[in-house]
């Protein structure tokens, strides 16, 4: 048994998953409780509820350490338990503190202290101190990404742990038990630590939905949004991460949490216009690939159109608002049949697109169509035999939403190529 602290995990979803483990694989031991009997059961007997690259190993390598329960009398072990339910929106834009208040609530003053990795409202952590008063409270918010979550979290850039002077023993705590990871600490005020959070995905969105403009600029002028970005990305001030123009971002995150700082800040009175513009950017931007299909189909009434992938983004089967959603939709009010595949997502999108003939591979989803969409970036297109491709299409027309096939290789084997802000994509240099 190893002799660092026990340490427990409140909400075994993506979140609380990772988190556990990682800090099993860190030499913790973890108590991971989760109210769920049924995914308690799988995750005793090794089978993960989602797919997350690396994780699976983890889990396997460090079973000895992690302990799965529905019950609560086991986190009493543990000095800090890291809050990891969920916060959906509610209709308002709000979040939905409900599990959030019920895991404190059942932690209970004389437990664990509380460690909020949850993604709340700023304030939320103040309303929570004075609602329970003796209650030890830490905000502690992740940064992790779906697809490289595990490395994420054991290599983080920064992990920001916010607490009021009277809780800061508890921070020393959480300080501790992030130190092997040997990265920044930053200190401060439960917040300016919740803020920091909010803050982090609205600027990674607005990043997203400036690119996309700049894109849809430069399908008007004649520009490659791709070079713009290489020779933005080189300004150390700008960066090249995040500019990658496509189809919009999605996910279970940056809609929730773009949403979400701009209700926080219209309740305390201010109008959040950036945000607002970013995310009707955002919705738009879903459905500009609609326009280049018409125009070289005419009306979409009776076309057939392939979808190529479906999750929100590679290396996940994540689908939650992921753009084919909108897309497939979209075609399907225009009287397009829709054919798709995704390699990991199409369990989770056969119920949220029933309408959706979902294909066994990339080149049964192409069968006949009379174009394809590209929507999220899946490595095993870009290796794709495109010469078969065109052939068994009725028509090798291709928008490619995210800016990621090989243009050349492409007009090569037949295709019609369109992309995002790459108007000179289908012509030779
Ligand atoms: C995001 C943040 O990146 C994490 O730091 C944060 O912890 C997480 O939300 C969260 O709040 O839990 P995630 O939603 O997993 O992580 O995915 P990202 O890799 O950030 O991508 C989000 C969306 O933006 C995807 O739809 C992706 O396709 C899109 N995107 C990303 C672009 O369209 N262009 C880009 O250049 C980058």
């Amino acid at each position: 048994m190893s002799e660092k602290e026990p340490i427990g995990v409140v909400g075994l979803g993506w979140v609380g998953l990772v988190t556990a483990a990682c800090f099993a694989e860190l030499g913790h031991r973890v108590i991971g409780r989760e109210i769920e009997w049924d995914k308690v059961e799988a995750l005793q007997r090794g089978e993960l509820p989602f797919y997350e690259p690396g994780l699976q190993e983890i889990v396997e390598r460090n079973r000895e350490r992690l302990e799965f329960t529905t019950e609560l009398e086991p986190l009493r072990e543990a000095g800090i338990a890291f809050v990891c339910v969920g916060t959906p929106p509610t209709p308002s834009g709000d979040a939905d503190l409900s599990a959030v208040h019920t895991a404190i609530e059942e932690l209970g003053t004389d437990g664990p202290a509380v460690v909020m990795k949850s993604t709340v409202p700023v304030g939320t952590g103040r309303q929570i101190k004075t609602r329970h008063p003796g209650l030890t409270y830490v905000s502690c918010p992740e940064f992790l990404r779906e697809g490289t979550a595990v490395s994420d979290f054991l290599q983080a850039d920064r992990v920001v742990i916010g607490a009021d002077r009277d809780d800061e023993p508890a921070a020393d705590r959480v300080e501790a038990v992030y130190e092997p990871i040997g990265a920044p600490i930053v200190r401060t005020d439960v917040a300016s630590a919740e803020m920091t959070k909010l803050a982090s995905n609205a600027f990674l969105a607005t990043k997203i939905s400036f690119i996309n403009e700049i894109a849809n600029v430069c399908d008007e002028v004649d520009a490659d949004v791709t070079e713009v970005a290489r020779g933005m990305g080189l300004d150390p001030r700008i960066g090249p991460r995040f500019l990658s123009a496509g189809l919009g971002f999605g996910g279970s995150c940056f809609p929730k949490d773009t949403q979400a700082l701009k209700i926080l800040a219209g309740n305390s009175g201010y109008h959040f216009q950036l945000l607002s513009s970013v995310i009707e950017v955002n919705d738009l931007q879903k459905r500009r690939v609609l326009s280049k299909l018409k125009r070289h189909l005419g009306p979409l009434a009776g076309n057939r159109i392939a979808l190529l992938g479906l999750a929100f983004k590679p290396d996940t089967d994540d689908m939650r608002e992921a753009s084919s959603l909108v897309l497939a939709s979209r075609l399907q009010g225009e009287g397009a049949t829709v054919s798709a595949y995704d390699p990991f997502a199409e369990r989770n999108a056969r119920e949220q697109l029933p309408q959706v003939e979902m294909a066994a591979s990339a080149m049964d989803a192409l069968e006949g169509a009379d174009a394809a969409v590209l929507v999220t970036e899946w490595p095993e297109f870009g290796d794709l035999d495109w010469e078969e491709a065109a052939k068994r299409m009725k028509a090798p027309l291709i928008v490619d939403g995210r800016n990621f096939l090989d243009a050349e290789a492409l007009r090569a084997a037949g295709f019609v190529y369109e992309a995002i802000g790459r108007p000179g994509a289908n012509r030779p240099r």
